[in-house]
């Protein structure tokens, strides 16, 4: 039997987790998500400290707080939890009683992560947090607390050693990961580092059937910035046919497989003769002329579908982003079709994000 959704306790608000140095552009997206789905609070953040907060002006229900402001619908976090406790200065000599106290008798979690943001302060913490995860398992379990069948998880996450907020990630809107990190593995032959941001973002941005059905033996791609070819790469892997364009050279190994034509051309000029299943692109340019030049693909039927980067400038990332999509959303619209965009930053992106777009 599930343990229903009403045993939760209230939430006071949300904590996203984020790359270390985008608090302002979490906490932003945070605010206007918010204000968009009309959930009444503030965002705050400390600089660098790996995650942004929304307080809400009224403690209200979990479950609904995390469909409005999951994992999922976020750029800028790695992971999206309901905060239903905040300790400033658990006690060294017991930090799990406090914590206990704050669950309603009964509650029940199917797991419980401790953990620390991903920052250089909290770094330090990290065999605390393992050995702390031990002891507050074995209590969970002892109390018939722990519940497989759970939609909850429970998170305690320290910025400090003695401060901690605790929260509840409703699973099916949360990263499935430890810190919202995918800990890829580089596969030896890949030509270049790269090969792990398309990895990633086929894991983030699409659900396992559509990395199914959306990648099969035979189908077709265009790599668009490909040198060396990472991301050709994770592209033949699977079977497919790629045109890879690029002025630069590509691995050989790679070119070997035989699925691959190397075009030394301009990315912003390149067309394909005809219709391809995927589009991908990874040149380092501004994000406005790569996003405009996305939707001349996606609005003229060349793709059925695209990931690509968007490298942020320095200054306003966040309205550049969305100045980038709305631009998308009008071009494909006025070809007379609907856009669907998904975007993350990844954990293995920089000062960029990555990007799913498709024709709906
Ligand atoms: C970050 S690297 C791509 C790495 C590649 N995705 C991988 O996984 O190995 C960017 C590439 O974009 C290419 N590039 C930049 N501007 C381009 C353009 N206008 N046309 C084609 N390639 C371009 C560069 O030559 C460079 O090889």
């Amino acid at each position: 039997m599930t343990t229903p959704l009403t045993s939760a306790p209230f939430a006071s608000g949300v904590v996203v987790y984020c790359r270390a140095g985008f608090e302002s552009e979490a906490a932003q997206e945070l605010d206007a998500t918010a204000a968009q789905a009309d959930v009444a609070g503030f965002a705050r953040t400390e600089r660098n400290a790996g995650f942004a907060e929304f307080v809400l002006t009224q403690q209200g229900a979990p479950d609904a707080l995390l469909r409005l402001l999951g994992w999922s619908r976020l750029i800028f976090a790695r992971q999206s939890l309901a905060v239903v406790g905040q300790f400033k200065a658990l006690p060294r000599e017991d930090r799990l009683t406090p914590l206990l106290a704050a669950l309603p008798p009964g509650f029940r979690v199917s797991d419980v992560w401790v953990e620390t943001p991903d920052s250089d302060a909290a770094k330090p913490l990290t065999a605390f947090c393992r050995s702390f995860n031990n002891a507050f398992v074995q209590h969970l379990r002892r109390s018939g607390s722990l519940d497989p069948a759970s939609p909850w998880r429970l998170h305690a996450l320290f910025p400090s050693g003695e401060r901690c907020l605790l929260a509840l990630a409703l699973i099916d809107h949360a990263a499935p990961w430890p810190q919202g990190i995918p800990r890829l593995k580089f596969p030896r032959e890949a030509p270049s580092r790269s090969t792990l941001k398309l990895d990633e973002a086929l894991q983030v941005l699409l659900s396992p059937g559509e990395r199914e059905r959306w990648f099969k033996p035979g189908m077709s791609a265009v790599d668009l910035g490909a040198s060396p070819g990472g991301w050709t790469w994770q592209l033949v892997r699977r079977g497919l046919h790629v045109t890879a364009v690029d002025n630069g050279p590509m691995d050989d190994t790679l070119m070997a497989s035989g699925l691959v034509a190397h075009k030394r051309d301009d990315g912003f000029r390149f067309q394909p003769r005809q219709r391809v299943d995927w589009m991908v692109c990874d040149m380092v340019e501004q994000p406005r002329r790569v996003a405009a030049r996305m939707a001349e693909w996606l609005a003229a039927g060349w793709c059925h579908r695209s990931i690509f980067n968007l490298k942020l400038p320095m200054k306003k990332r966040y309205a550049e982003v969305q100045q980038a999509f709305d631009a998308m959303r009008a071009e494909v619209e006025a070809a007379g079709r609907g856009l669907e965009i998904r975007a993350k930053q990844l954990y293995h992106d920089r000062e960029e994000i990555t990007v799913f777009a498709q024709i709906v």
